[in-house]
């Protein structure tokens, strides 16, 4: 039978079983598996230990593999001719608060009829758990109509992603030879706007940093020592709005090293993405784009660097009022990387700009959340151009190239560590809610997302 006569079978079998495709989907959402909350261990492991199992029906040769953290799943088809993939994606979710926030609770997962089509609503369901179902999927309608799984995939599942990824590197480091393939594809990205499929071909570094600011050994009467003690919440405020101008740009000194300018083809590129920056913020409900002037908001959110304070608590925050001077405060603070910006450099020039805001009676404590450089993929591999032609055919729209602001180090550590190249394909959507309440994923993402798994595992590996 010609290859295109069997996509067409696949794709129609991917059709048929949509609807218990679904059913195994909201299985797996049910499982709260939140890796850093350590009351959810037992979850992340029978998420893992439900993904593991689902491989193994299908005739992957799949296994748990112990780490200091949460488990891998790791699992291998069977070795073939052509080149050799690795799909990579996690099964552990964020946590779910403000649970009040929530239209229904968050591992009750159901499938819905709302004004945004039908969705599938869970925490998990967009990030990542309905993404690394739409390949699995796509490898169970493959096999039912070829026999046998697509050859040489191997398929790595983490249980950390939402949590820094602690035992990621030592994992890869110990198994390089087992996880190297010629071609790493994640799908833990989004669609463009408007449903038109895109390949993300760049991706934001990230550099976590937790500070505590402390000063008297106790809290103070705020009239009785105010004016002569320090007041740690001014400390951190005062520093930290000093990170930026009034332009916007970030003044630590040597943060922009490494910073590359957008070449004029990516600039014309996106610019015939036809951005409209005023209907994504109305999607959030604001108006008014902050940033630097004079760059594209494409620009700001995929190509440049950005510092931002994550969350910042201190002092008196119950109902009422005290008049307090706090003895600590603390923030959480990212920065996000672009181009060759160094993740150890910027984290040394943020704590020396902490500790040069320091008045000298007061103390600081710098805890470190993570850090990676960005990623810019190479997309000269003949398998971006077949993917695209997969994407377009399957949703109707040319895929597009595009950037992301948010980050998913995995892909430098597998360019640095297996020497992979990486190719991100996903089908999440802006309003996805992923991280925030009532998050959701399409079922027209997880339908149309498999199918173009489908359609380019037949590019790939046909
Ligand atoms: N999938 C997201 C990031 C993402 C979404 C990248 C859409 C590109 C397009 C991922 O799960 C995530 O949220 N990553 C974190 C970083 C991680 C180290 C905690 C992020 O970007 O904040």
């Amino acid at each position: 039978m010609a290859q295109t006569e069997k996509l067409d079978l696949v794709l129609t079998q991917l059709d048929k079983g949509l609807d218990t495709a679904l059913q195994r989907l909201l299985d797996f959402l049910r499982i709260p598996s939140i890796s850093t909350d350590p009351a959810h261990n037992g979850d992340v492991c029978a998420a893992a230990e439900w993904l593991r199992n689902e491989l193994e029906i299908l005739g992957f040769q799949a296994s748990l593999r112990d780490t200091d953290g949460h488990p891998m799943v790791v699992a291998h088809s069977q070795p073939g001719e052509g080149r050799t993939l690795l799909f990579y994606g996690h099964y552990d979710v964020q946590p779910v608060d403000p649970l009040s926030l929530w239209d229904r609770p968050p591992f009750d997962a159901a499938i819905q009829d709302t004004a945004a089509g039908r969705i599938i609503r869970a925490r998990g369901a967009s990030d990542d758990k309905g993404q690394l179902m739409t390949f699995v999927e796509a490898c169970r309608a493959w096999k039912a109509v070829h026999g046998a799984l697509p050859s040489g995939l191997v398929l790595l599942f983490e249980g950390e992603e939402e949590s820094g990824s602690p035992s990621l590197l030592p994992f890869l480091d110990a198994n390089a030879d087992e996880l190297r393939a010629s071609l790493a594809l994640i799908c833990d990205t989004g669609l463009y706007a408007d449903g038109r499929p895109a390949i993300t071909t760049q991706l934001r570094g990230l550099v976590g940093e937790e500070i505590v600011v402390r000063a008297a050994d106790r809290d103070l009467h705020s009239g009785h020592f105010g004016g002569l003690a320090a007041n740690p919440i001014m400390v951190l405020a005062t520093a930290l709005a000093a990170l930026k101008d009034e332009n916007g740009r970030i003044t630590l000194p040597g943060f922009y090293d490494g910073v590359e300018e957008l070449t004029d083809e990516m600039r014309r590129n996106w610019q015939a993405l036809g951005f409209d920056v005023g209907a994504f913020l109305a999607e959030v409900g604001l108006k008014y784009p902050i940033g630097e002037k004079g760059r594209d908001p494409l620009e700001m959110m995929w190509n440049q660097p950005t510092a931002e304070i994550n969350g910042i608590s201190g002092g008196y925050t119950g109902d009422g009022f005290k008049t307090v001077l706090p003895a600590e405060a603390r923030a959480k603070v990212s920065f996000r990387l672009t181009g060759q910006q160094d993740p150890a450099k910027v984290r040394a020039a943020f704590r020396a700009h902490m500790q040069a805001h320091l008045p000298a009676d007061c103390q600081i404590e710098f805890h470190e959340h993570g850090g990676s450089p960005a990623s810019v993929m190479d997309t000269s591999d003949p398998a971006f151009a077949a993917a695209k032609q997969a994407l377009t055919e399957e949703w109707g729209r040319e895929a597009a190239y595009i950037g992301a602001g948010g980050s998913i180090p995995i892909a430098g550590d597998f360019k640095r560590m297996l020497g992979m190249d990486s190719m991100l394909i996903g089908f999440g959507r802006e309003d996805d809610r992923i991280h925030s309440p009532n998050e959701k994923y399409n079922v027209e993402s997880f339908a149309k997302g498999a199918r173009s798994w489908a359609r380019i595992l037949a590019e790939l590996r046909g």
